[in-house]
């Protein structure tokens, strides 16, 4: 499939909009993928088109990002989006300046050449979207001019007898008025066939993992979140029977999540078995506080129940993984810092001498989605919020104890099934409680109580890496911090979080 795929290939030179020019790409219904701004991969077959992404360095830094071109200029259309822009125009021997003006922000496309096919349907007034302190001031020969801003004398040009273009606003954000529209006539450039659909993504891969895996038995552990969902499914499809899911229950899990996705899953026609290890996880937990600690553990213990019921399943000899796109950029990144150490997947193949297999590592989490929709999966089942690896093991701050995970259990249910009821819960990205190891004072009835708190967290977000807290109608959470408060044992307080992603992280721990 990766092999046969018409591409576009988008260096990155670190900007943070990277992961989105790679999206809307695919949005346009042309695969895309990103590589490093100096890894550029010259033994690839199919790659139709080069951009160049935006990055946090002025052109004129010693130690900017900087890359050889010469293999990619003249021979794929290319197009260099602001520092990519700067560049192409640095290289050629022409001058790029601290700008003496803000350029950050709106501003008015102007004097567009709308005769240049980049620019075709562009308009004149329409709004695009700068970020940058540096700015083109002259061009270098046979570099032409095709748009300016007001402030921007070079907003767009193109390289006369070349297939290159660059633009110092950037196409790929929402705020750019044209800016699909402006990618689009990129890929008429490249003569893009448009051929990245779900379907032609399922056939193939259902193709490919039959070529690939002949007869051979696959194991897979399945959490009942999407991504290793949407995997099983496909793998399902593919090779039927010879799929074995193991699905976990750490005793972390929502509260009846373990019966209820079990029978989702079986009703998706899988072979999975469930396996009960609350106890040995609690054990292992016991009067540990420290986050990474916690989350270590969590990991360490799943990959050893892992361990011990794949040994029970004779003559497997793949493991299948629901590893999606946003983790292996991650993972090749060139920024890159552990915050928490997520994703405890990468321990299993070693340990156990399985060949790995990710029939879903080229997507994005909305490309998943749209895939298990097209697998006849239920919108429930694939609206689902993500949920951690972890579970509530990271929304029960300090110890874990059995009566905690209860005591969560119940305040988040009702709190999920409220977002439910009121229509809010497909709205957001993501929504959860969290318990702190907090007490006060409250009083109920004629009583003093001294108990526990219930944080309500909800955010939206476009991919966990920036999000936002919610803003909830004051009238839900009156309803929820009340039903919580009478309902569940323990608890005598309810705060919201109303903190956004950077600076605190979605979740506590
Ligand atoms: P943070 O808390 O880093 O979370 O803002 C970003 C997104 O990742 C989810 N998350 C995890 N997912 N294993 C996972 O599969 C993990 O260990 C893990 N930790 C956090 C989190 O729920 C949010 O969607």
């Amino acid at each position: 499939m990766e092999k046969d795929l018409e591409s576009i290939i988008v260096l990155d030179f670190g900007s943070q909009t990277t992961q989105l020019i790679c999206r809307r790409v695919r949005e346009l219904n042309v695969y895309c993928e990103i590589f490093p701004y100096d890894k550029f991969p010259k033994e690839k077959k199919f790659i139709i088109g080069v951009i160049l992404s935006g990055g946090p360095f002025s052109v004129n830094d010693t130690d900017a990002f900087k890359s050889d071109l010469s293999f990619i200029r003249g021979k794929y259309p290319l197009l260099g989006i602001c520092y990519g822009a700067q560049y192409l125009v640095y290289m050629s021997g022409g001058k790029v300046e601290k700008s003496g003006i803000r350029e950050y922000g709106r501003a008015i496309l102007t004097s567009v050449k709308k005769m240049d096919p980049l620019m075709k349907n562009i308009s004149n007034c329409s709004q695009v979207w700068m970020s940058h302190g540096d700015t083109i001031v002259s061009l270098p020969k046979y570099f032409i001019p095709i748009a300016n801003t007001e402030d921007v004398k070079y907003a767009a040009y193109r390289i006369e007898g070349e297939k290159t273009w660059g633009v110092q606003f950037h196409p790929e954000v929402s705020h750019t008025e044209d800016g699909m529209r402006l990618l689009d006539n990129f890929l008429t450039i490249c003569n893009a066939r448009r051929n990245w659909t779900s379907k032609n993504f399922i056939d193939s891969t259902i193709d490919q993992l039959r070529m690939n895996l002949g007869n051979d038995k696959v194991i897979s552990a399945v959490s009942g979140g999407v991504d290793s969902s949407v995997c099983a499914v496909l793998l399902n499809k593919a090779i039927g029977k010879n799929l074995i899911c193991i699905f976990v229950d750490n005793g972390l899990l929502r509260k009846g999540e373990f019966l209820k996705v079990l029978k989702d899953y079986e009703s998706f026609g899988l072979n999975v078995y469930g396996v009960d290890a609350q106890n040995f996880f609690y054990k292992k937990l016991a009067g540990v506080k420290e986050p990474e600690k916690k989350r270590k553990i969590i990991g360490g213990g799943f990959i050893d129940i892992f361990e011990q019921e794949a040994r029970k399943i004779k003559g497997i000899q793949w493991l299948a993984q629901g590893t999606i796109y946003p983790d292996v950029i991650e993972s090749l990144s060139i920024r890159g810092v552990i915050i928490k150490s997520h994703h405890n997947v990468g321990g299993l193949p070693n340990k156990m001498n399985f060949k790995l297999i990710e029939p879903l590592r080229l997507l994005f989490k909305d490309e998943v989605r749209r895939i298990g929709y097209e697998l006849g999966m239920k919108k429930c089942f694939i609206e689902r919020h993500p949920f951690p690896g972890p579970g509530l093991g990271v929304r029960i701050i300090g110890e874990i104890t059995p009566e905690r995970v209860h005591t969560l259990q119940e305040a988040d249910d009702i709190f999920i099934s409220g977002l439910r009821e009121w229509n809010l819960y497909n709205k957001f990205w993501q929504a959860g409680v969290v318990l702190l190891p907090v007490k006060s004072i409250g009083v109920m009835g004629d009583e003093r109580t001294y108990e526990d708190t219930i944080v309500l967290r909800v955010v939206t977000s476009v991919d966990a890496m920036t999000a936002d807290w919610a803003r909830l109608p004051y009238d839900f959470l009156a309803k929820m911090s009340n039903e919580i408060i009478n309902k569940v044992k323990k608890v005598n307080r309810v705060v919201y979080d109303i903190s956004s992603k950077p600076p605190s992280t979605i979740e506590w721990e």
